[in-house]
């Protein structure tokens, strides 16, 4: 079993890049599946097991794939299945958003229903209904979603998400960039990630506009072409750095970092006494006074409120802060398996519904703790860069899902934490090559 030890205590000082957003080059892999005409050049594409699991589910389609560093090219001219693999879709919940760009291109796609991170019922109705609101039939059966379009094809529609999904809204902007007439997505997600979906589209020839607010309109095209693109830098690996440097920070300077996807967390750290300085390709971080933040209450929200997914990072940071501090998670339920975790380092936090309520402690120390998810991974990292003694993060496959490099990352800015693989880590660092 494979963990990361940490001795606590030191400062964080120098530069850290952050990589290209996980939770855009996902969706992006699923779209270069619409393009019947040449090949896509997808750049800055971070090396994680997520990553991996979306260009293998690309590639057992029939796209080939071509790794260069950190860019991969797609040819999906001609593909061969509109059935992913269920074992790779059920590795990752974000595979189910294969469905919209099959069902577009092929008039089928036969999708198991998903996994994912371990946080609580996370449904795909709203992808179903989105895309039966384009004319598609869904039938569930045996764990798969088996969509199939209408004769003539599918046709634009007035959709309203019950709740602002981003995966409902990829996988519908997705499909509807090659229906009939316009589309018009009410209550879409409005985060960055689906605007640099729409940005790729519309290099690929599709005609998406409103993306970013809550009202998507999709006007129908033909056909699709390969496009390079870009990914936007991960705001969340981004917002990991920013609250590590906030605490135990001497001036990090994150690169890369863009604020405008940052601002609840910037504006969270400066009510916590941090220094905040925004630079045109980065952000700097001066931490609080006496490295312990002043008590925060925080509520994730949907985009652009404060992320689910920096939620456990916060709450790591506020084990220490100086007074009593809360934390609403109203994204997801069941998204405080962290706190245990944290209790064993000597954190006092209890659970009152869907509020964690934190009293600051002076100090937390070292413990064998596990990662029960992804970003509670990175909250028990933070938590071992903070404490006094030695820390033993477990669980490391779930930080592999999402971060490039966090141990190279954190010691490149001087703290001392070690990686130890396992023989499960070993075989998943291999996977993700
Ligand atoms: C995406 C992100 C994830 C982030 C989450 C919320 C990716 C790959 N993952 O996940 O990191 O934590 O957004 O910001 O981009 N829901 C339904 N029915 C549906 C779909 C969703 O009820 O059909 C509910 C979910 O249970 C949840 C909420 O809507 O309570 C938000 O989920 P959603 O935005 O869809 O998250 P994901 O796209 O899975």
């Amino acid at each position: 079993m494979g963990k990361i030890v940490i001795e606590g205590g030191y400062p964080l000082e120098g530069t850290v890049r952050v990589s290209g957003a996980k939770n855009a080059v996902l969706p992006i892999l699923a779209a270069s599946l619409l393009a019947e005409e040449g090949v896509s050049q997808i750049e800055e594409v971070p090396r994680l097991l997520d990553v991996r699991v979306m260009a293998d589910t690309v590639s057992a389609l029939g796209a080939k794939l071509e790794w260069n560093g950190s860019s991969i090219r797609v040819d999906a001219r001609r593909l061969l299945s509109v059935c992913p693999p269920a074992e790779l879709v059920r590795k990752m919940r974000a595979s189910f958003v294969v469905a919209g760009p099959l069902l577009a291109r092929f008039g089928e796609a036969m999708v198991a229903l998903p996994g994912g991170c371990n946080i609580g019922p996370r449904p795909v109705d709203l992808h179903i209904k989105g895309l039966e609101a384009l004319g598609a039939t869904a039938v569930v059966e045996n764990g798969y979603v088996h969509f199939r379009a209408p004769r003539g094809g599918l046709h634009g529609a007035r959709i309203y998400l019950d709740v602002p999904s981003v995966g409902a809204t990829q996988n519908i902007m997705m499909a509807a960039v090659l229906a009939k007439g316009q589309t018009i997505i009410e209550n879409a997600a409005k985060e960055p990630e689906n605007v640099d979906l729409a940005n790729y589209l519309n290099a690929m020839g599709a005609r998406v506009r409103g993306a970013g607010t809550d009202v998507i309109r999709v006007e129908g095209v033909d056909r699709l072409h390969g496009a390079t693109h870009a990914v936007i830098p991960d705001r969340i690996e981004a917002g990991t750095f920013l609250i590590a440097s906030a605490l135990i920070g001497r001036g990090v300077y994150v690169e890369n970092a863009l604020s405008h996807h940052l601002m609840p967390l910037i504006a969270k750290l400066e009510e916590a006494g941090a220094v905040i300085e925004d630079r045109v390709e980065g952000i700097k971080v001066w931490p609080c006074q006496g490295g312990r933040m002043r008590p925060l209450d925080v509520k994730t929200h949907y985009y652009p409120s404060f992320p689910t997914d920096l939620q456990a990072q916060m709450v790591a940071a506020l084990t220490v802060a100086q007074g009593t501090s809360t934390v609403t998670e109203t994204v997801f339920e069941n998204r405080f398996m962290h706190v245990a975790e944290l209790q064993r380092m000597g954190a006092n936090i209890h659970i009152e519904g869907r509020t964690a309520v934190i009293e600051g402690v002076p100090r937390l120390t070292g413990a064998r703790v596990t990662a029960t998810d992804l970003r509670a991974g990175a909250a028990l990292v933070i938590a071992g860069l903070l404490a006094e003694g030695q820390t033993e993060v477990y669980g490391l496959h779930h930080i592999d899902r999402g971060y490039d490099n966090l141990v190279g990352k954190f010691t490149q800015l001087g703290a001392r934490l070690e990686r130890i693989e396992g023989d499960a880590e070993l075989q998943i660092a291999k996977s993700v090559g």
